[in-house]
């Protein structure tokens, strides 16, 4: 009889332990589970969106997001919500004109817009969605596989971004910007949706596993210090000055070494 009170004690705790690990588990699901909305906040979120989008987009783009072929102003109907996500959070749109290639500036929408304007450009077609950290954050990945994101850097991108992604000029005044400030996201967004000149990676050619690479390649050579002393970074020409410079001035120790041991002799 004494020996069975503390087995349900035990027992007790051992329910007491299990139920504590899984309403911890529910809270800590309840954190990384993707938040759903409801079909209400949706259809609010849409209509909010196509607000936004006629009092700053339309003009342009059309209140239907058709476009203006004439005026080489792309149609919205098909490009999808990480195409706006990605042109109004860098601030590229809205442009301040159609014929200038569209610069970066401050993005002066708040997220909840943003999102509202990508809900409601979605909501006219296809095209790729905002992604989940968990497509382009690259986690844990091996110095082989980042040795594998320099790779698909310098057969696809770095013809135009430079093979340090620190960006280039291309024909007719436009420019492949730098990349070394550039959110993994915004990488992965550009890929999908191919800003400007840029040409589409869709995920068939790339696939997300890839994009994590190519951005675990651009950290790595962003958080690389230059070999040896650092020539601003200028390059061959500069560092071939310095190479010229140092082995002008051995030459000429040595021809005063000469010299004065000449004159001695
Ligand atoms: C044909 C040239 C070309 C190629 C190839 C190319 N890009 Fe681009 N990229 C551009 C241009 C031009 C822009 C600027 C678009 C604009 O006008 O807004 C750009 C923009 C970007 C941006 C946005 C940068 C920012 O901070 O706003 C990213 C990220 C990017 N490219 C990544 C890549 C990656 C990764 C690859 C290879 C998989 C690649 N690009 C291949 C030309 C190119
Ligand atoms: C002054 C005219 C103008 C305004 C205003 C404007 N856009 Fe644009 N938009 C353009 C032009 C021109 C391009 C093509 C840019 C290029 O070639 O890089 C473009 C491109 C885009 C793209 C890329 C389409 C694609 O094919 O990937 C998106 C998305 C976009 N705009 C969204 C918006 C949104 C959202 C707004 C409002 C917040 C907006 N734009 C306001 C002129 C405009």
């Amino acid at each position: 009889m004494s020996e069975r009170k503390p087995l349900r004690r035990r027992r007790g705790t051992r329910a007491f332990v299990l139920a504590a690990t899984l309403g911890l588990l529910a809270v800590v699901y309840a954190g990384f589970a993707p938040a759903t909305r409801s079909l209400a906040e949706n259809t609010e979120q849409i209509t909010q969106g196509k607000d936004l989008f006629a009092t700053n987009c339309a003009s342009c783009h059309g209140l239907g997001g058709e476009g203006l072929a004439e005026e080489g102003v792309p149609a919205l109907t098909n490009v999808g919500a990480a195409a706006v996500e990605f042109q109004v959070s860098t601030g590229r749109m809205p442009a301040p004109n159609t014929v200038s290639q569209p610069v970066p500036r401050e993005n002066t929408f708040t997220a909840d817009e943003v999102a509202a304007m990508a809900a409601y450009v979605a909501s006219l077609g296809t095209g790729p969605g905002i992604p989940n950290e968990d497509q382009y954050l690259p986690s844990g990945l091996t110095a082989e596989e980042i040795a594998e994101g320099g790779e698909l850097f310098r057969t696809n991108c770095s013809a135009c971004h430079n093979f340090k992604g620190s960006g280039g000029a291309l024909p007719n005044g436009v420019t492949a910007p730098n990349l070394q400030e550039t959110s993994p996201q915004h990488v992965w967004e550009a890929m999908r949706t191919g800003p400007g000149q840029m040409p589409v990676f869709a995920s068939g050619a790339i696939p997300d596993a890839d994009v994590k690479k190519i951005v675990a390649y651009l950290e790595q050579v962003n958080a690389q210090p230059s070999a040896g002393f650092n020539l601003g970074g200028l390059g061959p020409v500069s560092e071939g000055l310095w190479a010229w410079i140092a082995g002008i001035g051995v030459l000429v120790l040595f021809a005063i070494w000469i010299t004065t041991k000449g004159a001695r002799a």
